[in-house]
């Protein structure tokens, strides 16, 4: 019964956005859904280097690169999901 349950959770989140890692749904509010931004001053993550947007959210999460508006975002990231959120992005074609 609980397998079913679980399953059923699963199934929903990924058809709700096919695959996407879960904390991508925050940075859609201004990223966009398909990475690309309709705010000038927020960049298009659509199709940047992996290992860039995993430096990117590193030092803003440590506090080397600041940013009012991004730093508490990538303060709420674990590396595993800042690793995913690159894989993620980099792989948008
Ligand atoms: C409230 C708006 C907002 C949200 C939500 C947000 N970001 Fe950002 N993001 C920004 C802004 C603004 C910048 C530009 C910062 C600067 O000018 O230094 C930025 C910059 C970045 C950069 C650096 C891009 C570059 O070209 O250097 C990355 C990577 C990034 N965000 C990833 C994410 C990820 C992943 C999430 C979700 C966990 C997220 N952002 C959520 C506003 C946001």
């Amino acid at each position: 019964m609980k397998t079913a349950i679980v399953l059923i959770a699963l199934l929903g989140s990924s058809m709700a956005n096919a695959g996407a890692p879960a904390k991508a749904a925050i940075c859609a509010t201004c990223h966009g859904q398909n990475g690309i931004s309709a705010v000038e001053i927020y960049p298009n993550l659509k199709g940047q280097k992996k290992g860039y947007i995993e430096a990117q959210l590193k030092a803003f999460k440590a506090g080397t690169r600041t940013n009012a508006i991004m730093a508490p975002q990538a303060k709420i990231l674990t590396d595993a999901e800042i690793t995913e959120l690159a894989t993620y992005y980099s792989s948008m074609k």
